[in-house]
């Protein structure tokens, strides 16, 4: 203690001694912060309520209410392997499922005004609970190098890992015939969609009445798909195209088309595809060809705040 040189060493002790004390400091504080960050992500998804309540009330039709806010029906408890997964698909962060039917809706919401988002989930949760489906709703990506569209053939990889039979609607497709159960869809005669695997409806450039054929193009805003060895396949091969193809920066549908090209006995085989006027109607601005009546209108223009403006204005006023 006495020496210059035993002060300084230990001076360069006590130094560092401190250094390293700030430097723990510093890595607890960071970790704190970091974890308090998280949690409040976290909590916040989870304790977000699934619709405002004092912009739907009004509308709501009955039942809806309960099926919205009554958590009896969102937290199940399991009791087959299926039900569990259902159950951690469920108390994820970006994703909610109402009701257990056999019969699942699939409609991914990225991104879509707060306005339009009340009135869809009333166009879902209406139809889902008159003939008792599911309807499940994924909001942030599940991919989040790619485009929306991916989010929802993940999703459908993942509900199709714990149930039978999914629909997929994009979020402008908007249920306007709600007494249209989707066996109906099923068990129509003239296509024997039995035995098929997926059901896909052509596009909008054929006229309403006329018949798909297995060349014609194909519309990706609403399908079905039930769970099977193949569809599992089937949507990976669809996933991984993605990368290797040169078709990048098209979506699911030049995906599922290029599949087509590449195995078209297999795709005919195992895939239908029906005329969009039973569960896919086009109405744009240049393109209206839906009818009363029909199923689903899909409003496929592009994707703009403005369209959804509009549209969570139109939907207030439909009686779906
Ligand atoms: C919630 O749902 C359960 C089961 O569906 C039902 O028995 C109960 O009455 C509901 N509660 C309310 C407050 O609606
Ligand atoms: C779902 O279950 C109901 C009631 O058991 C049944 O009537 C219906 O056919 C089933 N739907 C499908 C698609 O399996
Ligand atoms: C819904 O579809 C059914 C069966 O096609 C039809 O009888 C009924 O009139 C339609 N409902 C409306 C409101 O258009």
């Amino acid at each position: 203690m006495g020496s210059p040189k035993s002060w300084s060493a230990s001076s360069r002790v006590r130094r560092t001694t401190a250094m390293r004390w700030a430097r723990f400091c510093y890595k607890v504080l960071y970790a704190v912060s970091f974890l308090a960050a998280m949690y409040a992500v976290l909590a916040h998804f989870r304790s977000a309520p699934p619709i405002s309540s004092s912009d739907s009330d009004e509308e709501a039709p009955p039942g809806l209410d309960s099926l919205v806010h009554n958590t009896t029906t969102i937290v199940l408890s399991p009791i087959t392997r299926a039900e569990q997964e259902q159950r951690r698909w469920i108390e994820k962060p970006n994703s909610l499922c109402f009701g257990l039917g056999n019969v699942t809706i699939l409609t991914v919401t990225i991104d879509l005004p707060k306005a339009y988002l009340v009135q869809l989930r009333r166009n879902r949760l209406s139809y889902a609970s008159i003939h008792g489906y599911r309807y499940c709703e994924v909001s942030t990506t599940l991919e989040s190098s790619r485009p929306p569209a991916w989010t929802k053939v993940k999703a459908m990889m993942l509900l199709l890992s714990f149930t039978d039979i999914v629909v997929a609607m994009d979020a402008d497709a908007i249920i306007r015939n709600n007494t249209i159960r989707i066996e109906s869809i099923l068990e129509l005669e003239v296509y024997d969609l039995k035995d098929k695997d997926a059901i896909y409806t052509n596009d909008f450039q054929q006229d309403r009445q006329s018949e798909a054929t297995p060349k014609s193009f194909i519309n990706t805003g609403v399908y079905i798909m039930r769970n099977t060895p193949w569809i599992k396949g089937f949507l990976e091969s669809v996933h991984k195209f993605y990368q290797s193809s040169m078709f990048q920066k098209n979506l699911e549908r030049d995906e599922v088309m290029l599949y087509r090209m590449k195995n078209a006995d297999e795709f005919n085989e195992h895939v239908a595809i029906i005329p969009f006027r039973y569960m896919n109607s086009p109405v744009t601005q240049d393109l209206d060809k839906y009818e009363d009546g029909d199923f689903v209108a899909h409003y496929a223009e592009e994707h703009s705040p403005d369209k959804y403006r509009e549209l969570a204005s139109q939907l207030a006023t439909m009686n779906v």
